[in-house]
């Protein structure tokens, strides 16, 4: 599985993201990108099937402010 989180520090809500991968990037009330998959509310540990990271790298290359993060293990945030 793939791991991904938005950084809502540099997210413009350009909107890019959701529209490329809907499964995965949701918006909060702010219009601020977030990872909704399997209920993952933004933190990068829930695991995103293999079979779905054609989407995660489009939405990846696709935002303008680099700011969705992907990686092979989940992510420890401090939050
Ligand atoms: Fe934000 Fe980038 Fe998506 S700016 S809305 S994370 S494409």
């Amino acid at each position: 599985g793939k791991y991904s989180w938005v950084d809502k520090d540099t997210c413009i809500a350009c909107g890019a993201c959701g529209a490329t991968a809907p499964d995965v990037y949701d918006y909060d009330d702010e219009g601020l990108a977030e990872v909704i998959y399997d209920g993952d509310a933004n933190r990068g540990i829930m695991a995103i099937p293999d079979d779905m990271y054609d989407d995660l790298q489009d939405a990846c290359d696709g935002c303008p402010t680099d700011s969705i993060k992907i990686a092979d293990e989940p992510f420890a945030q401090s939050e």
